[in-house]
């Protein structure tokens, strides 16, 4: 049996190959992923996650930082090359995506509701999850590829800075997102056997 859902879900894939031949409008991408975010579950309802949405020179300055804060931490000329060209790739995207937890709604859930203080945390990453995951597949549907990339917590300083970013908001991800340039390559599975039980 296949479903829409299902189709979808295996055609989305991490692409790194990504360009600026988007054929939808800003407004549209805006309104897939502020969409995708806000229908995205958290535990209590509690919305922890916060995206801020960075276009053309925005976008462009972020994975300059990325550069700036890592590039003279990568030694030798080759690993160099390998790191400027894989950043490369990323800026020659049409955008990115920083996502981000309120960790101020985390510390107040975990004081209104001490039985479960300890789970908040874990909450908030995968309401992250979520979010990213229903972004990714709904940028796909629209013909968007994306990939999702952790360069916090080494440039989150210089990030608050660029984009006055609020305290409060700790940086868990960055996706890049354009048009699918080439598309990824084969994945493979572990056997269901290892992965599922189905009891009756
Ligand atoms: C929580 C999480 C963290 C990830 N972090 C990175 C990352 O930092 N860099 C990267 O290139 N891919 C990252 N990925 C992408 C995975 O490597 C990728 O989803 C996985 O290999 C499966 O491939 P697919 O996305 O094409 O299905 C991450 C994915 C998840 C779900």
């Amino acid at each position: 049996m296949t479903t829409s859902f299902l189709n979808l879900a295996s055609a989305r894939r991490t692409i790194y190959a990504l360009g600026k031949n988007v054929k939808i409008s800003n407004q549209e991408i805006e309104t897939i992923i502020k969409d995708a975010v806000r229908f995205a579950p958290s535990a209590f309802n509690n919305q922890t996650v916060r995206a801020v949405l960075l276009f053309n020179k925005r976008h462009d300055e972020l994975w300059d930082i990325v550069v700036d804060c890592l590039g003279a931490t990568i030694t030798g000329v080759e690993a160099k090359q390998k790191f400027l060209s894989k950043i490369g790739a990323f800026k020659a995207a049409y955008g990115t995506i920083l996502y981000f937890t309120d960790s101020s709604i985390v510390k107040q859930y975990e004081q209104q509701y001490p039985p479960y203080a300890s789970n908040f945390r874990d909450w908030s990453e995968q309401a992250q999850g979520n979010a990213n995951y229903a972004v990714w597949l709904a940028l796909h549907e629209s013909g968007i590829g994306a990939s999702l990339q952790h360069y916090n917590p080494v440039i989150d300083d210089a990030v608050r800075k660029a984009y006055n970013i609020p305290e409060n908001w700790t940086l868990r991800a960055q996706m890049p997102f354009g048009s699918i340039e080439a598309s990824a390559g084969d994945k493979t599975f572990i056997a269901d056997s290892e992965r599922f039980m189905v009891l009756s």
